[in-house]
């Protein structure tokens, strides 16, 4: 395998098994307690915006992306990145951070936060969101709360527990009419 064999692109419905199979891999059966996969039931990720590495027909490498609210913020939640044990360490993972955030970009939304390792996404260009400033709906370690911040302040605005934006625009219909 070299990595000029491995190309880049949007997610679709015939990459979900093997994306499963990769998570169930990288993760585990106890992905399904994690926060973030609470978050992501509410309302699944973002196809459009989500990204998969592949060697010929195989999926070697996931990321995807949900869109979340926080309070009056609103941001895409990345993950999981995931990325096959035998292509690891070959960039694989960063380069789907770096197209994931552009297409996020692209896409107008403010802010990009996840939660994982900041030691990995730092370079990246993600900070640890201040203690406090947001919860999610498990707990989580609240260093591995990490943002990157497309449009100025959008990060500052994301506030109290994170939920899927469905659930958000919901909530606001519901208001709106009381
Ligand atoms: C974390 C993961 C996505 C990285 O993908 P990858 O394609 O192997 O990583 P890249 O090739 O882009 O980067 C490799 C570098 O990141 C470092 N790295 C990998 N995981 C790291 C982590 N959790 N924390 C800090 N650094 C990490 C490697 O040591 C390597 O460093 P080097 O460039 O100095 O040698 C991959 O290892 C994986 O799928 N892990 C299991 C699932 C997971 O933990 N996902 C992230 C949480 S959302």
């Amino acid at each position: 395998m070299s990595l000029a064999d491995v190309t880049y692109l949007p997610e679709t419905p015939a990459h979900d098994l093997q994306i499963n199979a990769i998570n169930e891999e990288a993760f585990g059966p106890g992905r399904f307690v994690l926060a973030a996969y609470k978050i992501r039931e509410s309302g699944g990720h973002d196809r459009s915006l989500s990204f998969v590495a592949v060697d010929g027909d195989t999926v070697v490498a996931s990321v995807r992306m949900t869109r979340v609210a926080a309070g009056a913020g609103r941001a895409l939640m990345l993950g999981p990145l995931a990325v096959r044990p035998a292509f690891k360490n070959l960039g694989i993972g960063r380069r789907l951070v770096a197209i994931a955030l552009e297409a996020a970009a692209k896409a107008g939304a403010p802010a990009v936060m996840l939660v994982g390792d900041e030691p990995y996404y730092g370079p990246l260009g993600f900070k640890r969101i201040p203690r406090g400033q947001i919860s999610m709906p498990r707990p989580v370690d609240p260093d591995r709360l990490l943002a990157h911040e497309i449009m100025p302040g959008a990060v500052a605005r994301l506030s109290g527990e994170v939920c899927h934006a469905n659930q958000a625009r919901i909530a606001d219909t519901l208001s709106a009419m009381t």
